[in-house]
C-alpha cells in the first residue's frame, strides 16, 4: 500500500507551513584572525516538508555544518534557522535542547545503540527518557515499515550492521518527529545493508510524509532522494530534482576538487 498517510503531529495545529526548515543567510564561521574558517558562507535554503532532500558536497564543503546548524545541534555566527514557524537561532539553551528532543529525529554514521538494551527499548528509549508514552498504533507501524518485527527482543550485537541502523531510523521515526537529520547514515554499511536502509529511508516519506534531510558522499544514496543540493566553500551551488545516480555522478564530475564548477 502506497497511500500517504496525514500525520498528525503531537500538540500541532494541523496546519504546517509546507516548508519544515529554513536558513536565512547563515553564516557560520569558525575561529578568528589568521585561523578563521568560514563553514557557511550565508546560506539561504528550504527544506520541504514531506521530502526527502540529500545534502552533498567535497569534504570540508559545509554539509555537516549546514545540517548541524539546521538541526540546533550548533549556533550560527549570524542568519537565522526556523523549524516550521519557531526561529531555533533565537531560543535559549534550554529551550532548544526540549525543541530537538520533541521535534527532531537524529540518525547518524555510528549508530548509537545501547547494548544492553534490546531493539524495541532502543527504539523507545527517548520517549521513555522524556517521560512520553508511545502511541501504539504508530509504533507498530513504524516497527512494520522497518521490517523489524521479528527482531525486537535481539540485542545490538545479535543484529547486522543493516539491521541495527534500521533500528536507529526506528528510533528516529517513533517520537514522530518533523524532521530527521542524518549525517551520512550508511556510511558504515557495506552496499545491501546501505540499500536496506535507503529504502526504508523513503519508504517513511512515501507512506509516513516524514520529511529527511540526509548528508551524503554516494551518489547512490542521493538517487533515493527528491532532492539534492550541492554544497561547495559553504555555497549551496546547485541543486537537482528527482536525480538518478548517474546524474548525480555526472554532476560531481563537473565540479573540481574545490567543488566550484569548472
Ligand atoms: N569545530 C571546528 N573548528 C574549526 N573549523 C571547523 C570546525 N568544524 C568544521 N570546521 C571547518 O568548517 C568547514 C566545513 O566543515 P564540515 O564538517 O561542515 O564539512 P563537510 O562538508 O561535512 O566535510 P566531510 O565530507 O569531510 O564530512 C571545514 O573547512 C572544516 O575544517
Ligand atoms: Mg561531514
Amino acid at each position: 500500500m502506497t497511500t500517504a498517510v496525514t500525520i498528525p503531529r503531537h500538540g500541532g495545529t494541523g496546519g504546517r507551513t509546507a516548508v519544515a526548515a529554513r536558513a536565512r543567510q547563515v553564516l557560520k564561521a569558525y575561529g578568528t584572525g589568521e585561523t578563521r574558517v568560514v563553514a557557511l558562507d550565508h546560506v539561504d535554503v528550504d527544506i520541504a516538508r514531506g521530502q526527502f532532500t540529500a545534502i552533498m558536497g567535497p569534504s570540508g564543503s559545509g554539509k555537516s555544518t549546514l545540517m548541524h546548524c539546521l538541526a540546533g545541534l550548533d549556533t550560527v555566527t549570524s542568519g537565522e534557522i526556523f523549524l516550521d514557524e519557531t526561529e531555533i537561532t533565537k531560543l535559549k539553551d534550554k529551550k532548544l535542547t526540549q525543541l530537538r528532543r520533541d521535534r527532531i529525529g537524529f540518525i547518524f554514521q555510528a549508530f548509537n545503540l545501547l547494548p544492553t538494551l534490546n531493539a524495541i527499548e532502543n527504539i523507545t528509549l527517548p520517549m521513555d527518557i522524556a517521560g512520553r508514552r508511545p502511541d501504539a498504533a504508530w509504533l507498530q507501524q513504524v516497527v512494520e515499515t522497518v521490517g523489524l518485527a521479528e527482531r525486537l527482543k535481539h540485542r545490538p550485537t545479535q543484529l547486522s550492521g543493516g539491521q541495527q541502523q534500521r533500528v536507529a531510523v526506528a528510533r528516529a521515526l517513533a517520537a514522530r518527529p518533523e524532521i530527521i537529520f542524518g549525517d551520512e547514515p550508511t556510511g558504515n554499511l557495506d552496499s545491501r545493508a546501505g540499500a536496506e536502509v535507503l529504502s526504508f529511508l523513503r519508504k517513511s516519506v512515501d507512506e509516513l510524509g516524514q520529511t529527511i534531510v540526509m548528508v551524503t558522499h554516494d551518489p547512490v544514496a542521493a538517487s533515493y532522494a527528491d532532492r539534492v543540493l550541492y554544497l561547495a566553500d559553504g555555497s549551496i551551488v546547485d541543486e537537482m530534482y528527482n536525480p538518478t545516480a548517474d546524474q548525480v555522478l555526472d554532476r560531481m564530475k563537473h565540479f573540481d576538487a574545490r567543488g566550484r564548477t569548472s
